[in-house]
């Protein structure tokens, strides 16, 4: 779900409020079945955080820049994005609705899609999607600000976009030609051979290394859509430390690597949405106060120490983002 602040400091209030009672919130639901495994980001747009919080800012958080390529990626508005994931829609749903009803009339919905699970892992275009995540530390890794920008040790940043296909025409191009757009075989998900391999291939094109080294990012893509209205879509959902790796990945995608040789899965599929948020840690969060628009306390605290909280015992989720999506 992505929203946008009303304008007004009582809005802001508000939100501040539900950063600080999400964690119960979640707890709440999430207890009705704790095998659903509930969780919930709560991440914020730019010009969210200079309205809401004042004190230092995340280094790397900006506005979602457009790309304009042979395809174009865009920017569209958000303040707060909540990634809600369980393996059962109901709790999804349920929090959701309380999420909701807290916030009142302090935020605008700009954009809601559920998710589902496809099949084994597939996205609608029918590959598998999310093999090559990082999984355990290596996701950690890819994902958790460290020393970088030690106040805010603990995060992370997440790009989110929507994207259409076009499965008629999809459909219609034959599997081989499919594979060598993805990078990969489609039935069993084999990686294609270099010798085979385009280099415009979207596993190419979204590998970067630099220094000798390939920088990742943990990919949570959604499958969704609306039989009825004939719409087919994933939600792109991208995790990383820096947003710049993910970044360069769109550059590549969309205007090319070098600059033509761009990514055909877009001659299929289209960008509809495009937003950047920053994700506070879960102790940033709870240390936030709703009439003080100063950023959390603990965080601060927690900076100058320069230890970044275990994943593992924050609820921020993002450690427990693997493979297998639920
Ligand atoms: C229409 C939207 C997209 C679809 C359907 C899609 C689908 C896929 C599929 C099927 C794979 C191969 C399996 C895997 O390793 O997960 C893959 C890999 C990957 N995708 Fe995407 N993807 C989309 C958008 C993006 C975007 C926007 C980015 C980054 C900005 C991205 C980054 C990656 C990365 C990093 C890999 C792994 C490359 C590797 O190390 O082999 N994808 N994607």
């Amino acid at each position: 779900m992505v929203v946008t602040v009303n304008a007004g400091e009582k809005s802001s209030e508000v939100v501040r409020a539900l950063c600080g009672s999400l964690a119960a919130l979640v707890r709440a639901v999430g207890f009705r079945d704790l095998e659903g495994r509930l969780s919930c980001v709560m991440a914020f747009g730019s010009s969210a955080w200079d309205r809401l919080f004042r004190g230092p800012k995340p280094k790397d958080l900006h506005p979602f820049r457009e790309i304009r390529g042979q395809h174009h990626a865009v920017a569209t508005p958000g303040d707060i994005l909540f990634h809600i994931r369980s393996t059962r829609m109901d709790l999804c749903f349920e929090l959701a609705t309380q999420i909701m009803s807290q916030l009142g009339g302090a935020v605008a919905t700009e954009d809601e899609v559920h998710g589902f699970n496809y099949f084994d892992d597939r996205d609608l275009i029918g590959f598998v999607d999310g093999t090559e995540n990082p999984a355990d530390d290596a996701a950690i890794e890819a994902t958790i600000i460290g020393d970088e920008d030690a106040t805010f040790a603990g995060g992370s940043y997440v790009i989110v976009q929507k994207y259409l296909h076009d499965l008629s025409r999809w459909n219609e191009l034959p599997v081989a030609e499919q594979e060598k757009i993805v990078g990969r075989t489609k039935l069993s998900d084999i990686e294609l051979d270099d010798a085979v391999k385009p280099s415009s291939a979207h596993n190419a094109l979204t590998t970067i290394i630099e220094d000798g080294k390939q920088l990742e990012i943990l990919r949570d893509n959604m499958p969704f859509g609306d039989v009825g209205k004939g719409e087919f879509g994933t939600y792109f959902i991208g995790y990383a430390r820096s947003p710049h790796r993910i970044e360069q990945m769109l550059v590549n995608m969309f205007v090319g690597r070098p600059p033509g040789n761009y990514d055909r899965l877009l001659d299929f599929s289209r960008a509809v949405t495009g937003t950047l948020f920053f994700v506070p840690s879960a102790t940033f969060l709870e240390g936030v106060v709703s009439d003080a628009p100063i950023a959390g306390p603990t965080s601060i605290e927690r900076g100058i120490e320069g230890t970044p909280p275990s994943p593992s015992d924050g609820s921020l989720g993002i450690g427990s983002l693997k493979r297998g999506k639920t």
